[in-house]
């Protein structure tokens, strides 16, 4: 089912949002665009307006980890890579459009960066990918805080060409807008984290990454897929949304699948009892295991 987006948001967005995770301080991005940016926070990508200093960045970024993803992320990924079109520029979204929307009915949004949780569930519920269209100044080359276009787009939009990981997060948005009508996002957003973001898949030549989180960065890819210091749990529903995590470094635990299929299914049914049971069960800190317990 398809979620209807303008009719639910309630913001006037030319006023920056506060959105969930960045409240100490607004959210990076121009929301007025001179009255261009939309009830339901998307814009047009304002592809004029970037310079060869910033096309240079995006190409810049994407040769680095292109030559890293062998052996670390998975086939998925790698077979859409190419997908996005050119690697020498920022891609016109709708070039992108055009190919996703063939592939998996999915289209990509342009929005001037962090949306608040309402939006952004009616979004994906919508089957449209929210993309934030800056990109990152030089001098944040290895690291910034906030999602960017290369974030957005080379890690997320490859993935939104495999079949049953796109009904997954499509999935997802219309969870999401039931778990804020009951109060439960925190929970349902570690979820969020710990798949679409940081997740990990088991293929049968080995472990690779399907989260966004590690595929856009340039040194988490090695740490999460073979490095020793962090724990890889089967994920579990209930063990995932108690576990806290990490927004300022590598993460001290992954949570691994089988297959898209799998994650797919398992987040079929009403999560309305799994909310209710995980208000009696304290929070599990990022980086330890319970007893019975082991790293994968
Ligand atoms: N099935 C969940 C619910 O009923 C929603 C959900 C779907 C959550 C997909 C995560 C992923 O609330
Ligand atoms: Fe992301």
């Amino acid at each position: 089912m398809v979620t209807s987006t303008a009719a639910t948001v309630t913001l006037t967005p030319v006023e920056t949002p506060t959105v969930y995770g960045a409240s100490d301080r607004p959210p990076r991005g121009d929301y007025s665009r001179g009255g261009a940016v939309h009830l339901d926070y998307t814009c047009p990508q304002d592809w004029a307006s970037y310079t060869a200093a910033d096309h240079d960045t995006y190409r810049r970024l994407y040769e680095r980890q292109a030559t890293k993803l062998s052996g670390l992320a998975c086939d998925a990924f790698i077979a859409a890579l190419p997908s996005l079109g050119v690697s020498d520029r920022i891609p016109r979204f709708e070039e992108v459009n055009d190919r996703l929307y063939k592939a998996t009915r999915w289209e990509i949004v342009a929005v001037p960066g962090l949306i608040p949780e309402v939006p952004f569930f009616s979004l994906l519920a919508d089957r449209k990918f929210p993309v934030t269209d800056w990109i990152r100044k030089p001098e944040e080359f290895d690291y910034i805080v906030e999602p960017d276009v290369f974030h957005d787009l080379f890690g997320h939009v490859p993935m939104l060409f495999d079949t049953a990981f796109a009904d997954y997060v499509q999935r997802y948005g219309e969870g999401g807008l039931k778990a804020h009508s009951l109060g439960a996002c925190e929970k349902l957003a570690r979820l969020y984290w710990y798949s679409v973001e940081f997740g990990l898949i088991r293929q049968p030549d080995g472990l690779r990454a399907y989260g966004a989180g590690i595929l856009s960065s340039v040194g988490e890819l090695e740490h999460a897929v073979r490095g020793t210091e962090p724990y890889r749990l089967p994920l579990k529903l209930l063990r995932a949304m108690r576990t806290r995590y990490k927004i300022d470094s590598y993460q001290a635990n992954y949570f691994v699948i089988d297959s898209f299929t799998q994650l797919f299914e398992l987040t079929a049914p009403d999560f309305t009892p799994l909310y209710r049971a995980l208000t009696g069960q304290p929070d599990i800190d990022a980086g330890v295991l319970l007893p019975g317990e082991s790293s994968l």
